[in-house]
């Protein structure tokens, strides 16, 4: 089931004095559970920064972002490890898979980390690379894989652990319109299948299209929400 989200009143910025950047300024919503959104601006507007922030990858500067009802900058480092590890799953614009590992391998290595055995990681893994429609591609290299196919391995890896929130930032980025389009409605699929909330950065107002709400950013600000 999906996580709700509750972003309060957040700044971050970067560098001091007169090379400071706003990244993001006095950015507030709330996303219910199981709802799919795509933040949607122009490269540099804050995107990627407010997904590290819902990823407790980085700390606001002020305010709040809550997940599941907790505030991510009160967790103590065992809860955040869990968080990452078991609340939120990314998926990113160049894949990051690890060129040395099959699908299958890639697939189940978060698995593994969390205590998972051999087996069960391997028959999760399968089922994960099955759900993304890439049965009988366990055994191939990234290198041996399409972009849209390296994608949904990631993908698969990223639901593998029944995440409650999918951040995914520019996910079709580096793919083509076609490619990119199978890819989105994969994701479309599997938040309505999984019922699981979905954030996802993005540049393009054709790719934001697939959500069911659109939160605009620019400079670092949100745009009022038009209904
Ligand atoms: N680690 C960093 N150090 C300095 N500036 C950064 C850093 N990360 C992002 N920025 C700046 O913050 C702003 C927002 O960046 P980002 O969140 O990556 O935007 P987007 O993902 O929408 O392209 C940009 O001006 C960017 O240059
Ligand atoms: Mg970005």
């Amino acid at each position: 089931m999906g996580a709700n989200v509750a972003v309060e009143g957040v700044s971050r910025g970067y560098g001091a004095g007169a090379s400071r950047v706003v990244a993001l300024e006095d950015v507030s919503f709330t996303l219910a559970p199981g709802s799919f959104t795509a933040l949607l601006g122009p490269s540099g507007c804050g995107k990627s920064t407010l997904l590290h922030l819902l990823g407790a990858l980085d700390r606001p500067d002020a305010g709040r972002v809550l997940v599941a009802g907790r505030d991510l900058a009160r967790f103590s480092p065992g809860e955040e490890d869990l968080y990452r590890r078991r609340t939120v799953a990314t998926v990113f614009q160049f894949f990051n898979l690890l060129p040395t590992m099959n699908a299958l391998e890639n697939v189940r290595l978060p698995l593994l980390l969390d205590g998972a055995s051999v087996a069960k990681a391997d028959a999760r893994a399968k089922e994960a690379l099955l759900e993304v429609g890439l049965e009988g591609r366990e055994r191939s290299f990234p290198y041996e894989l399409s972009g849209g196919q390296m994608q949904r391995v990631a993908i698969a890896r990223a639901l593998s652990g029944s995440p409650e929130l999918l951040l995914a930032d520019e996910p079709t980025g580096n793919l083509d319109s076609k490619t990119g389009g199978q890819v989105l409605e994969l994701v479309a699929r599997l938040h309505r299948e999984r019922g699981l909330t979905v954030v996802m950065a993005t540049h393009a107002a054709e790719a934001a299209a697939v959500a069911t709400s659109v939160l605009r950013l620019r400079d670092g600000r949100l745009e009022p929400r038009a209904s």
